[in-house]
């Protein structure tokens, strides 16, 4: 209440006609459609957002992925045209995730480092073919190890530093087949400035780094672990390097750490259910801020539709403007394409 609205609306200085409400109304800028629209806060536009990409082995071949109903994963000349799809919907960028063959997996995730891997040869032909799309990657070593893990297991550990020295170098690679973005979501700590280094290093200043800065342990991976088929091997939990679910200001150092390294931008890992942490984290720092709307929130909003329990297309839309109103510069979702076109 401002000293206006009380001198104005108070008993002593005004009677109410309307009794019930005071003439204190909000409903007046509800009622209809074009009054509606007229005082709307925040807006969704196809520049939001960002397409996670499954890829595979193979050639022009799609698969369907069972709990994600709509989402498929690509072989490379596959993933060529969604992205091609992409541009023309107007997306700004893609995240390329590889479900890589398990006889390339290994203790430490070796084939990370490999030029002609699986996510290295779809950046260089997305960027042959649309090099007007930005394209994201991950350096993770998850989909590459034999045991699921984002790091090096040794002796039943998650190694840090020497994880965070491999990905830096996977990192390079990546930049050298033309990633425009370095999105690290395996949460060792020192990280982003190990990966700035090096991009520095070999010539990459302009290459950027889109920090999964909080990610947290989390049940709403389900569907994603299937999807590059690290679900049946994953010995153990994460719980060792992502955050736990119960923390917030620790979500705050987290990022605050990124930052002081070089971080340009700031992931929140899963979406829906850390939207006080994407709010936390625009009004700490103001820096551009995304949400990663996980497998298995999209999963749950396809179940619930298919059942004919929720409105799918209206679930989807409020749960992508929600990121938006929590101050999301944009979201990562496998919504996007179907977004886009209602767009
Ligand atoms: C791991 C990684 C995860 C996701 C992307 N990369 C989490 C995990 O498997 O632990 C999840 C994405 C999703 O669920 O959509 N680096």
């Amino acid at each position: 209440m401002n000293k206006f609205s009380r001198t104005m609306n108070s008993p002593a200085t005004r009677r109410s006609v309307d009794e019930i409400t005071g003439s204190r109304r909000l409903r007046r800028t509800r009622k209809a459609d074009w009054s509606r629209r007229l005082v709307r806060e925040n807006h969704l536009t196809v520049d939001d957002l960002i397409w996670p990409l499954f890829l595979m082995e193979g050639e022009n071949r799609q698969e369907p992925l069972e709990a994600m109903p709509g989402v498929m994963r690509h072989t490379v000349d596959h993933a060529v045209r969604q992205a091609e799809r992409a541009a023309r919907l107007g997306i700004p960028a893609i995240a390329t995730f590889p479900n890589i063959d398990p006889a390339r997996r290994d203790e430490t995730g070796s084939h990370s480092l490999d030029p002609d891997n699986l996510i290295n040869r779809a950046t260089r032909a997305i960027k042959e073919a649309v090099p007007e799309i930005g394209i994201i990657t991950d350096v993770a070593l998850d989909p590459f190890t034999s045991h699921g893990h984002d790091g090096i297991l040794r002796d039943g550990e998650i190694v840090n530093d020497e994880t965070v020295a491999q990905i830096a170098v996977a990192a390079v690679g990546q930049a050298a087949a033309g990633a425009d973005i370095i999105a690290p979501s395996d949460m060792m700590d020192g990280r982003i400035g190990a990966i700035r280094d090096a991009l520095d290093q070999n010539g990459f200043q302009n290459v950027a780094i889109m920090s999964y800065a909080t990610k947290f342990a989390s049940a709403f991976y389900g569907p994603y672990r299937e999807a590059i088929g690290t679900g049946g091997l994953l010995k153990g939990d994460k719980k060792t390097y992502y955050i736990d679910p119960a923390n917030s200001d620790e979500a705050l150092r987290e990022a605050e750490q990124d930052l002081l390294e070089g971080a340009d931008m700031l992931i929140v890992k899963p979406g829906l259910p850390y939207l006080d942490i994407v709010h936390r984290l625009k009004d700490t720092f103001a820096v551009p801020t995304f949400a990663y709307q996980v497998s298995g929130e999209y999963a749950m909003i396809k179940a619930a539709a298919a059942n004919g329990w929720i409105d799918g297309e209206r679930a989807m839309m409020e749960s992508l403007l929600a990121f938006k109103r929590a101050g999301c510069d944009g979201i990562l979702t496998y919504f996007a394409p179907e977004m886009a076109e209602l767009l």
